[in-house]
């Protein structure tokens, strides 16, 4: 296998038996038997067990004596099947082991600064300073090794489909992808900066200008925001781009491309097949999220109607500012004690909301919706509504008897991501979100701009996106109105992908900055090499760019990003192993002409 190992000591099995190998690999634990070593040697492929008897050598016996974990030794011997009754059915080579025959120290090891050979809490700085530590851990090892698998799949089905990859640069120009540039200062051209890119994104429209049709790559994409539990300042897409396409032809290979990976990768895990393909608005209404989780229901329902004509003057008067109500039902939730609710309302206030509207629905169980007064629903609001209003709500949300209702009051905004956070909430205390269910969905029908807080149209996606040919005129007259021929591709309650069909005629594309504020010379100044590039038989092309580390992220079943990447940033952008960013000589400084300014 190479010159100082004939296996894997993770590979060893029955099959072996009697054979001569030599391993080599990590001392995952030793022990000593007063008499036998028993040492367990752990490579990435697992472990296995090997036996020093001082009566067959009584050197080696003495070796292995000195072994500590996380040595790196070779051992020489021959595969037995273990005496019976000692077969570790925890480990894939548990029902043989090696009978050492020679044994030699590769190196040493100080002791490392955590356990590597067991799954425990580690805090997370130690981990990240001692990453290669880390890494050598199974859970790191598997994540890896998962990721892997994964471009690897999709590297190989791309391929299959005609896909050609090709990189393209990482000392580029500004791209306004929605976050701050990481920035170059260029040594050559004084005062002058490259930025790392955002994503490829006018790069693989020009490669559509340029004839290549189907484009792909693992590219690595730079944003200088916060990081957080889902995201890093430098990360990896799969970035992909066809021509001759419309949404269809995108969706379709996305699907098919997730699903078969899913199939091969993860067979255990359930995909929701065909993906449902909802609109922005759909979901803002069902989810209150354009990102919503699928794995379960409790669906939202907006009840501002009817309390706009209840006496509960707290709700009117939310609903008289232009706010709105919306709630769910929470299944089998009526016997919430008053501390349990008390809890709902601490978690919904922490999300931003000024209170949260109970109404438990006493009734019989199984008792129909049309026998609730409000006399069997425990709520302060129900001395407010007839019994007519309170089965119009009951009805709207879905209820049965025996539910509980969660309902919030406010501006829409917070309504929404109140209730969001909520059914996320609900749904986990209940036991609700089936842990080998990929829901897939793709969310269509966004519209082009929407309005910053300063009053300005800003992209919703990014401004190289089409609107629809059919508001084409809108664009002139009320661009609010225009839709967006974009679609996000959403899974579990994550966005792991955003995309379009691009604009690939010049005139629209200057309409759509001019809309967004830029000036000409601004417009020319930064996108004048795209605008010329579609005067030169741009053909229509589309494409979309499916975050990795997002994605194995959910495959892995971690909670963050920082599980599924070898070395990452923390949650200050630091890399602790290599101590980055950090101070340069006033020389390179220098030679880039750069001044750190005194304050
Ligand atoms: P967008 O900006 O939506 O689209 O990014 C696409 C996907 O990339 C992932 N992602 C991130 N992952 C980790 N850390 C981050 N900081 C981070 N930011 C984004 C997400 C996201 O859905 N050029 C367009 C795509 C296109 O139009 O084809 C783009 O970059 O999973
Ligand atoms: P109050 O009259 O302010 O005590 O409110 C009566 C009930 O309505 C209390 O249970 C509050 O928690 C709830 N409540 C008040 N404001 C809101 C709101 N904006 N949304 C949901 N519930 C609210």
């Amino acid at each position: 296998m190479t010159a100082l190992r004939t296996h894997y000591c993770g590979d060893l099995r029955k099959e072996h038996v009697g054979q001569e190998v030599t391993i080599a690999g990590w001392v995952n634990r030793r022990r000593d038997h007063g008499g036998l070593i028993f040492i367990d040697l752990r490579d990435r492929e697992g472990i296995v067990q090997a036996v020093f008897n001082p009566e067959t050598s009584a050197a080696n016996h003495s070796i292995a004596n000195e072994l500590r974990n996380e040595y790196v030794v070779q051992v020489r011997g021959r595969v037995s099947l273990r005496p019976q009754g000692t077969d570790n059915r925890n480990l894939s080579t548990g029902d043989v082991e090696l009978v050492a025959e020679g044994v030699e120290i590769l190196n040493r090891a100080k002791t490392p600064p955590f356990y590597i050979n067991e799954e425990i809490e580690i805090e997370e700085p130690l981990r990240l300073k001692y990453r290669y530590l880390d890494l050598r851990r199974e859970r790191m090892q598997r994540n890896i090794i998962l990721r892997h698998r994964v471009v690897k799949f999709i590297r190989d089905f791309l391929d299959a489909r005609g896909f050609i990859e090709i990189e393209t640069p990482v000392l580029i120009k500004s791209t306004p992808e929605g976050a701050r540039d990481y920035l170059v200062p260029s040594r050559i051209h004084a005062g002058k900066f490259y930025a790392l890119p955002q994503s490829p994104q006018q790069l693989k429209q020009l490669l559509m200008v340029a004839g290549y049709d189907r484009y792909f790559q693992i590219a690595r994409c730079f944003r200088d925001e916060d990081p957080r539990a889902d995201r890093q300042p430098e990360f990896t897409q799969l970035d992909l781009e066809m021509s001759f396409v419309d949404e269809d032809d995108v969706l379709n290979l996305t699907e098919e491309l997730f699903t078969s990976l899913v199939e091969t990768i993860m067979p255990q895990m359930r995909v929701t097949k065909p993906f449902p393909r909802l609109s922005y608005a759909e979901v803002m209404e069902r989810y209150g999220n354009d990102k919503p989780d699928l794995r379960f229901g409790l669906e939202l329902a907006d009840l501002s109607d009817i309390f706009a004509s209840t006496e509960f003057s707290v709700f009117r008067s939310v609903i008289g500012e232009g706010g709105k109500v919306k709630g769910f039902a929470a299944p089998d939730c009526a016997n919430y004690s008053r501390s349990q609710l008390a809890e709902l309302t601490e978690f919904v206030r922490s999300h931003g909301a000024k209170g949260l509207l109970t109404m438990a629905l006493e009734g019989e169980p199984g008792g129909a919706l049309t026998d609730l007064t409000p006399d069997n629903v425990r709520s302060v609001v129900a001395k407010f509504l007839t019994a007519g209003q309170i089965v119009e709500i009951t009805k709207r949300l879905g209820a049965k008897m025996g539910d509980l209702l969660l309902i919030v009051a406010d501006k829409p905004k917070i309504v929404d991501v109140v209730l969001s956070s909520l059914r996320s909430e609900i749904a986990q205390r209940l036991g609700l979100i089936d842990p080998n269910l990929l829901a897939f969905a793709f969310v269509q029908d966004y519209p082009l701009f929407e309005l910053n807080d300063a009053g300005q149209w800003e992209p919703m996606h990014h401004p190289f996106t089409a609107p629809r040919s059919e508001d084409m005129a809108l664009l002139d007259t009320d661009p609010g109105k225009v839709g967006a021929r974009h679609y996000d591709f959403v899974c579990n309650g994550s966005e792991i992908s955003s995309g379009s069909i691009r604009i690939h005629d010049r005139e629209v594309q200057e309409k759509v900055f001019q809309i967004l504020g830029y000036s000409r010379e601004e417009t020319q100044e930064r996108f004048g090499h795209l605008l010329e590039a579609l005067e030169y038989g741009a053909p229509p092309h589309g494409g979309i760019a499916p975050g990795i580390d997002r994605f194995v992220m959910i495959l892995a079943g971690e909670e963050n990003i920082r599980e599924v990447i070898a070395f990452p940033k923390t949650q200050s952008a630091m890399d602790l192993m290599l101590n980055s960013p950090s101070p340069v000589s006033l020389e390179q400084l220098r030679e880039l002409h750069l001044k750190l300014s005194e304050d």
